[in-house]
């Protein structure tokens, strides 16, 4: 196999990183993709950092194992606590979503702007994101805002139902009244309550999708490296690490994406 055939690796602590999976399959049709969610230990954004860096190296050896060529690590929780750990073991380039994620918000941002995070609980107490804002030079006034309730509102697939609106109520309205530029999806489900969140922050706020962004990443550095798979349709496959029937009825429902049939790799 030429190394520009080999798959793209795609890890999320479950089905949110499919958001992630779906961009990649947009915007580089020819790629073999592979899948992994952990099912079996989701969620990843309540959990200890030390447990989220123990999970993620274990399934970054696996899809190093399955000769990929990039690994893209599609969730924000364990890009924010683990990327550096997972470059540490990984004979091939590593991706996260933080960095793509905060260059599009800078791309929709003056300099002295606002920008609003949110994220898992673990992302937005690591800081991760504003500490990438921080790093990038630019003078951003960040605020961050965990919504935990979010992730579940999608796995329940309520994401257009009334409770929705009113938890994102909840945890936003308080900063439409503080004139946000731009407020960062910091987490692979949150693309799925786009239009709610948009709602309640008002036409002013833009919203930044970091799974488009990270994909946008995932071409770019392939192309640098010549890896890039141009050609025919690619392969797609997708391993679980527990209950795959229930992840292949979700991703039909939650995103349109048809699995077929979902391995499982327990741990
Ligand atoms: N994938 C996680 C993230 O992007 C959300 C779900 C979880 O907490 O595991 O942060």
């Amino acid at each position: 196999m030429k190394n520009s055939e080999r798959p793209i690796g795609v890890f999320d602590s479950g089905l949110g990183g499919l958001t992630v999976f779906k961009e990649l399959r947009g915007l580089l049709p020819g790629e073999n993709l592979i899948y992994f969610g952990d099912t079996a230990r989701v969620p990843y954004g309540t959990k200890s950092p030390e447990a989220v860096i123990a999970f993620s190296k274990e399934i970054a050896s696996f899809l190093i194992g399955r000769k990929i060529k990039l690994l893209v690590v599609a969730c924000n929780t364990a890009s924010s606590l683990a990327l550096e750990e997972v470059r540490r073991i990984s004979p091939v380039p590593v991706l996260g979503v933080i960095v793509p994620g905060v260059d599009a918000a800078l791309a929709v941002v003056q300099h002295g702007g606002r920008i609003l995070v949110t994220g898992t609980s673990g992302t937005i107490k690591s800081r991760a994101y504003s500490k990438a804002l921080a790093a990038s030079g630019s003078r951003m006034q960040v605020m961050e805002k965990a919504c935990p309730l979010f992730v579940p509102l999608v796995e329940e697939g309520w994401c257009s139902k009334p409770v929705a609106a009113a938890v994102a109520r909840e945890y936003l309205l308080p900063f439409r009244k503080k004139k946000i530029d731009a407020l960062i999806l910091g987490c692979t489900h949150y693309p799925l309550l786009k239009k709610v969140i948009a709602g309640v922050m008002g036409p002013r706020t833009r919203i930044v999708d970091s799974a488009r962004a990270a994909a946008l990443a995932a071409r770019a550095e392939l192309a640098g490296r010549s890896l890039l798979n141009a050609g025919k349709r690619g392969r797609y496959e997708f391993v679980v690490s527990d209950a795959p029937e229930r992840f292949s009825a979700l991703a039909l429902r939650l995103l349109g994406i048809r699995t077929g049939k979902v391995k499982v790799k327990r741990f």
